[in-house]
């Protein structure tokens, strides 16, 4: 154990047991059929286990495993994950000695350096964050933590969507998570928030906050599917519609009974919004219109109920609140990230809309459409900044466990150098997010279209251009296990693979500023 930095991810020992063992003891358990081991203090078992290792029996025999300390070894190979769920495995713990890999509390803060944004670091401080933001975050971790983070791995996998229950579990009055995801605003009226918020009080740290948090969880087509849809398909709703309609269409959103998304890109128009084939066209007594064409790329579609399109009409474009019927197609389109998110080709198909279902004035769609993408852009820099420090963190504690050449990764100056430029890219990232955030606290919602549409595209720019050069660092310091699927570098190869989400979703980067 001597030198062994503990950066490692672990988890607390669980020595149901009870016993208590000496190292002489398990050193005589060192064969094929009677194999025990010690762990950060525990003692494993695993003379059946050795023939169903994934790693293969042989490395477990090894003349300095079997019988042994195999806390540095185990932990240069292997995520703790894998610890927390063969815990069936261990029968006791070493006498007098304590477990001594830091352990993440769920809920806690990451010791790691920068592994938090600075508000939550020691001794730092910040003018932007009071104790409402504190326990809010606090919470959110909670939430995080307790009920997604497992969920969310799994699902990045197996490609299915987050659970009802999660979903309706985010609604429910002790959470208003749905709510709370589409920022400060008159839906938040009345409630009282985690962490006793008054809804009255919620502004963008709160937002940021929670949009952060998500973003730890590190498996990016799930968190999309985590109603992503919601956070842009509904405030055209909120915004537009009338009052029946978001009578009708919001509560049950919020609640999550009911899904909606976002529809306005097509195969034939992305960053040129104005440019959309899809049609409505208004019968003849004006009572509904009638809509055909397609969608592309549409986060969430696969399984909404409702859809916020926009339309081409005769005079412009106009935007409309179509309600899923067997004239609605929706058909998955598989992306480079997991179809957890639902992402969806969408065709319509003479579809009839009543014309109460139309959001904002006919012909002046694009304004809808418009009002939307700050915030949009806003949100997806939240994610993009907290990404880049996921990531970081990773590395930072893999560079502590992989020994190379006979030394931690991290003795060697040239890996040194990465981190300082990851570092300065996270902590630049949210300092500048932080100050435009600041700016739309304070800002009427038409002072923001005026002053910060550039601000925040650029912003974006700037923070898919970071998460490239730290996806490019992170693979250089994972090697091999940073594109190989599962085990140590799992979050690094999801990371490389779809880091580049952040750019076309909310139009390209490259063209805001
Ligand atoms: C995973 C995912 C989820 C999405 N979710 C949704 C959703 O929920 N709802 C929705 O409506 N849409 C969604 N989109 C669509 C997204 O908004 C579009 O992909 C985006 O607008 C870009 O359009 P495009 O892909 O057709 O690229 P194009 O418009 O064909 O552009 C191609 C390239 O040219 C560049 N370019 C375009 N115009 C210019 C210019 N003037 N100057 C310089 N360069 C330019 C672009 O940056 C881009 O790199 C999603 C896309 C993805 C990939
Ligand atoms: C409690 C004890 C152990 C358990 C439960 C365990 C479990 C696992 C699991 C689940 C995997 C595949 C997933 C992954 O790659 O993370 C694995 C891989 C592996 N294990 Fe273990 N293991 C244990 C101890 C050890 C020890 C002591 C060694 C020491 C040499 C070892 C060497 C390996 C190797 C070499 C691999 C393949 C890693 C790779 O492909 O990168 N394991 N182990």
């Amino acid at each position: 154990m001597s030198g062994f930095t503990p950066y490692a991810e672990a988890l607390p020992v669980n020595n149901k047991s009870g016993k208590k063992f000496s190292r002489a003891e398990v050193a005589k358990h060192n064969k094929p059929g009677d194999l025990w081991c010690i762990i950060d203090t525990a003692v494993y078992d695993l003379s059946k286990f050795a023939d169903l290792h994934p790693g293969g029996a042989n490395v477990l025999h090894d003349k300095t495993v079997a019988g042994c300390d195999s806390t540095e070894v185990f932990f240069g190979l292997h995520r703790s994950s894998v610890l927390d769920k063969y815990q069936r495995l261990i029968i006791g713990q070493i006498e007098n000695e304590k477990p001594l890999i830091i352990v993440p509390q769920v809920a806690t803060l990451s010791p790691v350096p920068y592994a938090e944004p600075a508000w939550l670091s020691k001794g730092y401080h910040s003018p932007y964050y009071n104790d409402s933001h504190r326990k809010l975050q606090k919470e959110m971790r909670y939430f995080f933590d307790t009920h997604v983070t497992r969920e969310a791995q799994m699902h990045e996998l197996n490609n299915k969507r987050p659970t009802v229950e999660l979903i309706k579990l985010m609604g429910t009055p002790r959470w208003h998570l749905n709510a709370m995801r589409l920022g400060p605003g008159k839906h938040l009226k009345g409630l009282t928030l985690p962490g006793g918020l008054k809804g009255e009080e919620f502004d963008y740290f709160h937002e940021l906050i929670i949009t952060q948090e998500i973003s730890r969880i590190g498996s990016r087509g799930y968190s999309d599917g985590l109603l992503g849809g919601m956070v842009i398909g509904l405030p055209p709703v909120m915004n537009f519609a009338n009052p029946e309609l978001k009578k009708k269409v919001v509560p049950a959103v919020l609640s999550g009974e009911k899904h909606i998304s976002l529809a306005i890109s097509e195969a034939f128009a992305g960053s040129d919004v104005a440019g959309l084939r899809c049609t409505a066209t208004k019968s003849a007594d004006g009572k509904y219109w009638t809509i055909n064409g397609t969608k592309k790329w549409i986060t969430n579609g696969h399984w909404s109920d409702y859809f916020t399109v926009g339309c081409k009409t005769d005079k412009g474009l106009t935007v409309f609140l179509v309600e899923r019927d067997d004239n609605v197609d929706t058909k998955l389109i598989s992306t480079s990230y997991s179809t957890s998110a639902g992402t969806a080709y969408i065709t319509f198909d003479n579809v009839k809309v009543p014309s109460e279902n139309m959001l904002g004035p006919e012909n002046k769609g694009l304004l809808v459409i418009l009002a939307n993408f700050n915030h949009e852009r806003w949100v997806m820099c939240c994610g993009a900044a907290r990404g880049a420090r996921f990531v970081t963190e990773e590395c930072f504690k893999w560079a502590h466990q992989r020994k190379v050449f006979g030394k931690p990764l991290i003795e060697q100056p040239v890996i040194r150098a990465k981190f300082a430029d990851m570092f300065s890219r996270c902590e630049s990232g949210q300092a500048w997010l932080e100050h435009i955030t600041y700016q739309m606290k304070n800002m009427t919602y038409l002072e923001q279209n005026n002053h910060l549409a550039g601000q925040i595209g650029i912003l974006k720019a700037q923070l898919t251009r970071n998460l490239h050069h730290i996806a490019d660092n992170a693979v250089q310091i994972f090697g091999g296990r940073g594109i190989t699927k599962g085990g140590m570098g799992v979050h690094i190869e999801g990371f490389q693979r779809t880091y580049k989400f952040e750019l076309p979703p909310g139009r390209e980067s490259e063209y805001h500023g």
